[in-house]
């Protein structure tokens, strides 16, 4: 009874409100801006919340310190914003809306055809192709919202302590269709879908990491990894650890992880020695955390979306198994989210510290800052190893783009001595293949540089 009074009530203000608004044109403008920055400040209070890694714990860093950032992360400034991370959210959330209306497109398109054609297809059963092609699109989509669903559940963990976010998380969990009860993710409703669509962001970064947890944790890639895996666990086998001498201080570093199957494989392999992660892309870094602590298998169907070069549709549709149930925690692990050239470690007297880099120097858009970065490392530790393998297919407006050559003159020059230096580029004796769908009629492989360098100046 009261409630509905009150309902009523506030109704009429409406009203009232909107009459006035319609009729007057300065207050209609006032109000306007008076939302609009209600809205900025919401957003602009987001903006100044930073998210550590690896827990995802939220601090307000001009609250929490002045201009130092090293005492909260081993990023050192410009760590990554709860919006970086809510917008790739919802980003994964608009997979399954954005595959399925690609689908609807192709549908619609193939409907223009004439009457001839489209009995056709009929009978090739193309429609119905596509439709099954939805049914892969769900599934994927079915991985996704676990890793959503984890995501959420490390944020609301990691702050539950913290109440001045409370609000702002129950805000996130909301969008993604889910309240919090006794500290725990609740779904509001399983088969209700939130078609919001409102990222402007492409999707191939979604496909993107949704395959590399393929390629770094199924056995069908370990085609892909294991030469890269053998070439660094070999050098630092032979060619760092020095022989019985288990009481050295080393410290690997990972730059460009993507989803940690190569920084996982070294923890695992050395748990000795620390080993710290950085990823810059937070869809891969997602994925990487979800790698580490989901424990389960996961089905991914990783060439749904591939419609060319298809011998049969069965071998788009296929899924490969991220094996995920061997993937332990590792206490010498730090995966870190953020630039790879903010970093820095947190302890000083290491004996060695090694790079390991595998696919990422040819991402750079400035690989002087790249070699400045590895070299900064040097003040950290006794003797600084880098191991590299990879290609150098450089990525966006790269201010430079050596050869392989000019790379390694330049790392003489600037003090780098080389222990080994090759290239694979023989096709004869098998390239290395990138996210390669080896069932398909484009097979993309690479060539690789690998370097042992150890910094001499
Ligand atoms: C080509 S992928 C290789 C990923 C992984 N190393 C592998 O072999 O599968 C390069 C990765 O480097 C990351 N990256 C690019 N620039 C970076 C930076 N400045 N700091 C950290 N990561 C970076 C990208 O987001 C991407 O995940």
């Amino acid at each position: 009874m009261v409630s509905s009074l009150a309902s009523n009530i506030i109704l009429a203000l409406v009203v009232v409100l909107m009459t006035l608004l319609r009729q007057n044109k300065p207050l209609q403008k006032w109000f306007v801006s008076y939302v609009e920055k209600l809205l900025s400040r919401k957003s602009n209070l987001a903006q100044k919340v930073s998210v550590l890694s690896p827990s995802l714990k939220l601090v307000d860093v001009e609250k929490s310190i002045s201009a130092d950032q090293s005492n909260l992360s081993k990023i050192n400034y410009q760590i990554p914003t709860l919006p970086d991370l809510t917008g790739n959210l919802i980003r994964l959330h608009e997979y399954r809306a954005r595959g399925e209306g690609y689908n609807g497109l192709l549908f619609r398109r193939a409907r223009q055809l004439n009457g001839i054609s489209e009995d056709q297809l009929q009978k090739l059963g193309y429609f119905t192709k596509l439709m099954k092609n939805n049914e892969g699109i769900r599934e994927n989509a079915r991985v996704i919202d676990k890793i959503i669903e984890f995501t959420l559940g490390k944020l609301i963990h990691s702050n539950e302590h913290d109440e001045e976010f409370t609000e702002e998380i129950e805000k996130i969990c909301a969008e993604h269709g889910y309240k919090i009860k006794d500290g725990h993710l609740i779904q509001l409703n399983p088969d209700f879908v939130f078609p919001i669509v409102s990222s402007r962001g492409s999707q191939s970064v979604v496909h993107e990491a949704l395959a590399h947890l393929c390629r770094d944790f199924s056995s069908y890639y370990s085609v892909e990894r294991d030469p890269l895996q053998n070439f660094i666990i070999s050098r630092i086998n032979h060619h760092v650890i020095s022989a019985g001498d288990m009481k050295e201080k080393i410290l690997i570093v990972t730059p460009g992880a993507g989803v940690g199957g190569l920084s996982h494989t070294l923890a695992t392999t050395f748990p000795k020695i620390q080993v710290d992660s950085i990823e810059l892309s937070a869809l891969m870094y997602i994925c990487n955390l979800f790698a580490l602590e989901y424990k389960h298998d996961v089905k991914i169907r990783p060439f749904v979306q591939q419609y060319s070069c298809q011998t049969v549709f069965d071998n788009q549709l296929r899924s490969l198994s991220a094996d995920l149930s061997k993937v332990g925690h590792r206490s010498n692990l730090d995966p870190l989210w953020g630039d790879f050239t903010r970093y820095s470690p947190i302890s000083k007297d290491y004996d060695k510290i090694i790079i390991c880099s595998a696919y990422f120097i040819d991402t750079a858009e400035n690989m002087f800052e790249y070699l400045s970065s590895i070299e900064a490392l040097k003040k950290y530790c006794k003797e600084l190893h880098w191991v590299n393998v990879g290609p150098l297919k450089y990525g966006t407006k790269p201010l430079v783009q050596f050869t392989g050559d000019e790379l390694s003159r330049l790392r003489k020059i600037r003090g780098w001595k080389d222990l080994v230096e090759e290239y694979e580029v023989d096709s004869s004796k098998g390239l290395n293949g990138y996210l390669t769908d080896y069932e398909s009629m484009y097979q993309g492989y690479y060539g690789l540089l690998k370097f042992h360098s150890v910094f001499e100046s």
